[in-house]
């Protein structure tokens, strides 16, 4: 009873972790109901091999070849004790399975935080030569939108807003970029804007300190450097964030002056859309 108890806790537990997940209760109840499945599961383990499994072997004298009545009567209830216990060994086992497997659900279900899949066409986004910033209640981005050392998440204007879309805007003094060559007339009036899909795993990079101008990935912290182009300097990201070119037009409104640099988000994001496309 105990024993199937704590696989049922363990089961439970496991669906309990894939609710959080889905609900975005936060890392503590995620840690807390895997806790319990992996404890459950364990103690129901160590509790069925001990009391049901025993493990020990006993030795007892030949007995005489005709044992008594009484010995005999003992011997068949012994015997039939077992058949029941084999009977529990089945239940127990399916429950067994079963918490297994739910707690096997339940660590593969986060890997859809893996990030948003890419668009057929991510090669070529949204961003295009003339195309206005926005932000995000649609509103254009002007020279005068931030100061130095601001940033805001800006679209494409008159496009529905796409992942590969997203761009990070920010503000920093001309004197202090050094970016790749050929990328000097990209920032007017200093503002310099990249891709936020991390070239990682497509997390979006939204964490910027504008003490070392450097755009930071919550999710393994990647850590870009703006100033020279976000290249990565610390972190799993494997190369820089793509730079889109901008311009200002004549009433001082942003616009990008092309696509970006080079391919957005993770580069198996751009294998697999090789494969695809060689089918
Ligand atoms: S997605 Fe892994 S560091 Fe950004």
């Amino acid at each position: 009873m105990r024993v199937a108890l704590a696989f049922l806790v363990s089961m439970a537990a496991s669906v309990g972790f894939i609710g959080a997940y889905q609900l975005d209760a936060g890392t503590q109840w995620l840690a807390l109901s895997l806790s319990i499945a992996l404890g459950s599961l364990g103690a129901g383990l160590a509790w069925w091999s001990r009391r049901l499994m025993p493990q020990e072997s006993s030795e007892e004298a030949r007995p005489t070849l005709a044992p008594p009545p009484e010995e005999e009567r003992e011997t068949a209830e012994t015997f039939e004790a077992g058949r029941r216990g084999i009977r529990r060994r089945g239940l127990l086992g399916g429950l067994l399975a079963a918490a297994v497997g739910a707690l096997g659900l339940g660590t593969v279900w986060p890997a859809r935080s893996l990030g948003p899949p890419p668009s057929s066409g991510f090669r070529q986004t949204g961003w295009r030569e003339g195309v206005h910033l926005i932000d995000e209640t649609g509103r254009r981005i002007g020279i005068d939108t931030l100061d130095f050392g601001g940033v805001v998440t800006v679209f494409p204007e008159g496009r529905d807003p796409a992942a590969d879309d997203q761009v990070v805007l920010m503000r920093i003094p001309l004197e202090d970029l050094d970016l790749p060559e050929g990328r000097a007339n990209w920032t007017p009036d200093g503002y310099v804007a990249f891709s936020k899909v991390c070239t990682h795993a497509g997390c979006p990079v939204g964490l910027y300190q504008d003490v070392g101008y450097l755009l930071l990935c919550p999710c393994h912290q990647a850590t870009f450097d703006v100033v020279q182009g976000a290249v990565p300097v610390f972190g799993p990201a494997p190369r820089e964030l793509p730079q889109l070119p901008l311009r200002a037009d004549r009433d001082g409104l942003l616009l990008a002056a092309g696509d970006f640099s080079g391919p957005v988000g993770p580069d198996r994001w751009r294998l697999g859309e090789v494969k695809d496309g060689d089918a």
